[in-house]
């Protein structure tokens, strides 16, 4: 079976979010169960030493951001067909926005050109190469199956994929004739029309064959108003064909055991080593490295979503019960003042590092007792996955892929030695406080941390049993 993967973000090469782990991940999970993938990406800057060794697959002279190339290059495990479109994105900045921070105001026509490109060589093939199955991720892929829809002819089956349907990708509906969409498709319902607008997002999801989010949880919530954001609709008419397929995580990538990027590798019977990574992490934090009490860390977009404004109302709190916190993160500029304004009130109990980094990303996992995600909503998550695995434990709310995730460790799972984490109910300073005491008191307990540790670094969170589900999907979608 062939399978197209069209994606705005694949790690190690770009990444924004978790949207690239797992576009990175999942076509190395895939390969062993006989599905062969491409994967269309932007050949934005980082990806031009790629675009050099690779080789010309496709040309077009009328994208809807003009012309454009696929080149063909491997690399990490992954088959890149590299769109190459310099004045769509040979750009300064990141894949989104400018180097201040401002979406691109022609988003349309590179992502537009980014869904052509993937819709034209399904019709066409490459070199003998035909896709069955085109698999889109998120708004930027999102017009990939209106452009694949053609009454009559043989095209291959569309999977949209939700990672995050906080963005619908919202254009004016003058674009419509830019971008080559059919006129008579342009009403809301079943059509690609949202509110006079058209709508990336709300695109895919009324024309692809089978819908699919991260987590069963969130395919549930997303059916209602407070998690739809308005395209509840248009999910509750599709809901037979929509279905949630947990995340899995790069075990290869995300292995204490082997971690290049800790001071000190560690694995469920050599626990006590993660002492050398806090070590570590305390100095590059300029936190206090004789502290007794837990240390908990964040690594996070600094969004409304993610509930930090929450946690920063319960630092006073989680310094008071004697813990230290750790912030890795950037994002929205309020919060990350109030971030570094908790490290000057606290010092040596709360250090934040504002910025991006990766390796930086695995010391703090390597490093802490717990890692703190209390989002207002969280399609999967991804960073608990990798906590589980480095033995630092989830604190997480009951949302979403977080719910499907973590093992709350409630009397009945710690006397049964299956507890894993912390979930709370209320994303607010308060929720936070009370989760927090609840820890204070398990971490209070050496043994029953340990084994919580153990508990969760033996929790499967690998690819395996998520890509057969794709597996699965992709031959029933076939099958019709
Ligand atoms: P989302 O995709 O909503 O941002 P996920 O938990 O699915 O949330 O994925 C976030 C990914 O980005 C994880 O791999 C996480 O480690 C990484 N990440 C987030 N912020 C940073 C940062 N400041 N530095 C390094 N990695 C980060
Ligand atoms: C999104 C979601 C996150 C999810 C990731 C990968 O960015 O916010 O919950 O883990 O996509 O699917």
């Amino acid at each position: 079976m062939n399978v197209l993967m069209v994606t705005s973000e694949c790690a190690p090469f770009i990444k924004t979010g978790g949207l690239a782990d797992v576009a990175g991940a999942l076509p190395g999970a895939l390969g062993p169960l006989g599905i062969d993938v491409k994967t269309v990406l932007p050949a934005y800057p980082a990806l031009m030493p790629l675009v050099a060794r690779g080789t010309e697959v496709a040309s077009f002279g009328d994208l809807p951001g003009g012309a454009g190339r696929l080149v063909e290059v491997e690399a990490e495990g992954v088959t890149l067909l590299l769109l190459d479109a310099p004045q769509l994105f040979d750009r300064p900045g990141g894949p989104y926005s400018d180097p201040a921070g401002k979406d691109w105001d022609d988003n349309h026509r590179r992502f537009g050109s980014l869904a052509q490109a993937a819709a034209r060589i399904s019709f066409d093939g490459l070199l003998g190469w035909k896709p069955d199955v085109v698999h889109a991720h998120d708004w930027q892929a999102g017009l990939t199956p209106v452009y694949l829809k053609q009454p009559g002819v043989p095209v291959p089956k569309t999977v949209m994929t939700i990672h995050n349907i906080a963005f619908p990708g919202r254009f004016g509906g003058h674009t419509r004739g830019e971008l080559g969409l059919r006129g008579d498709w342009f009403y809301p319902g079943a059509g690609y029309e949202y509110h006079g607008d058209v709508a990336f997002l709300k695109a895919g999801l009324a024309f692809a064959d089978r819908i699919t989010t991260v987590s069963p949880t969130y395919a549930r919530e997303i059916l209602t108003p407070k998690f739809g954001m308005g395209l509840e609709g248009i999910l509750q008419a599709r809901a037979d064909v929509l279905s949630g397929i947990l995340n899995g995580i790069d075990t290869a990538a995300w292995n204490p055991a082997k971690d290049k990027a800790l001071a000190q590798t560690f694995d469920s019977k050599t626990l006590a080593r993660k002492a050398g990574n806090r070590a570590a992490l305390c100095k590059q934090l300029a936190l206090d490295p004789d502290h007794q009490g837990p240390l908990f860390c964040v690594i996070s977009r600094l969004t409304e979503q993610k509930g930090l404004d929450a946690l920063v109302g319960a630092i006073p709190h989680l310094v008071a019960g004697g813990g230290q916190l750790a912030v890795l993160g950037t994002g929205a500029p309020e919060l990350e003042a109030a971030f570094k304004a908790a490290a000057e009130e606290f010092p040596g109990k709360v250090g934040c590092y504002i910025g991006y980094d990766e390796a930086f990303s695995h010391l703090m996992q390597g490093g802490s007792d717990a890692i703190l995600i209390p989002s207002r909503f969280e399609p999967c998550g991804l960073t608990q996955l990798y906590g589980l695995r480095y033995g630092t434990l989830p604190v997480v709310a009951r949302t979403g892929g977080l719910a499907d995730t973590v093992i709350d460790a409630n009397l009945a799972a710690l006397r049964a030695g299956v507890g894993t984490g912390f979930l709370f109910e209320e994303v607010s300073a308060e929720g936070i406080a009370g989760v927090l005491d609840r820890v204070f008191r398990t971490y209070a307990d050496r043994d029953a941390w340990q084994m919580l540790q153990r508990a969760a670094m033996r929790q499967e969170v690998g690819w395996d049993t998520s890509a057969r589900a794709y597996a699965a999907l992709y031959q029933e979608v076939l099958s019709e």
